[in-house]
């Protein structure tokens, strides 16, 4: 009947919708920022796959345990818009070339220390960042954050035959603050996503560093290909990558 064919005409101009806007991402590419007491901290978004990106809505969020993410303000053509009149001495945001987002902390202490994501929202839907941009504040005040921020202390990949899997698991140890980005990639360049597991960031309990350790396991007749293990910290201006060494027989 008519209500029917409605409903489902609405469902085919919903699905070309999505379908046009598929594309969208935001990348945070900083993995996390470490600034000193009162300093003020810059975080950065970058909109991929969204038109005339100047005019768009970029919302920022706050995610400060032990409370729940909230957010802060979003901006679109002009100024930002905050959700709270308190917040106008403490964050700003604006917009940067092409397809940039920036967004800043003033004047920050411990209380900052948490997550700040920037998201834009779709008819049906909000995406978030694709990364996380920790904040954390160190003491005393410190101008150079590499003081602070420390590289792992080594890397490495190690590796085991099981039956008729391999498994190689990436490990990262000693580095500070705890935020790090793991992935692991095939020859290709391609993100491999299956057969991984993420383990939790540690911290022995006599030091002052984090350790990660990543697995994937690949099944045995792949043994002559190579993956790598890539991971992204704040102390690194580069992505390192670690490849897996082939096994002797
Ligand atoms: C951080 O600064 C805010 C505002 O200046 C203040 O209310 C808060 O108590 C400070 N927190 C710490 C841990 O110093």
């Amino acid at each position: 009947d008519l209500r029917m064919l409605l409903l489902l005409t609405k469902r085919v101009v919903l699905f070309c919708f999505l379908d046009g806007q598929a594309q969208v991402l935001l990348k945070q590419n900083y993995v996390s920022v470490t600034r000193g007491e009162t300093k003020t901290a810059w975080i950065e978004c970058e909109g991929v796959g969204i038109s005339d990106f100047q005019t768009a809505f970029i919302h920022w969020y706050r995610h400060i345990p032990p409370k729940a993410p909230e957010r802060v303000l979003y901006i679109g053509p002009g100024s930002a818009s905050y959700d709270d009149d308190s917040y106008r001495n403490k964050y700003t945001s604006s917009k940067k070339g092409a397809n940039v987002c920036t967004f800043s902390i003033a004047d920050i202490n411990s209380s900052d220390e948490g997550t700040y994501y920037c998201a834009y929202w779709q008819t049906h839907r909000t995406i978030f960042g694709t990364g996380t941009n920790s904040l954390f504040c160190s003491f005393p005040p410190i101008s150079n954050p590499d003081k602070v921020t420390s590289s792992p202390a080594s890397s490495e990949i190690l590796q085991k035959r099981h039956g008729n899997q391999i498994m190689y698991v990436c490990l990262i140890e000693k580095f500070y603050p705890e935020v790090i980005r793991v992935t692991w990639t095939d020859e290709a360049n391609k993100e491999v996503t299956d057969n991984i597991v993420k383990g939790d960031v540690w911290k022995p309990a006599n030091g002052d560093k984090y350790s990660i350790g990543s697995w994937l396991t690949v099944p045995a007749k792949n043994k002559d290909k190579n993956y790598y293990c890539k991971y992204e910290h704040e102390s690194q201006h580069i992505q390192k990558f670690l490849k897996t060494v082939l096994p002797l027989c």
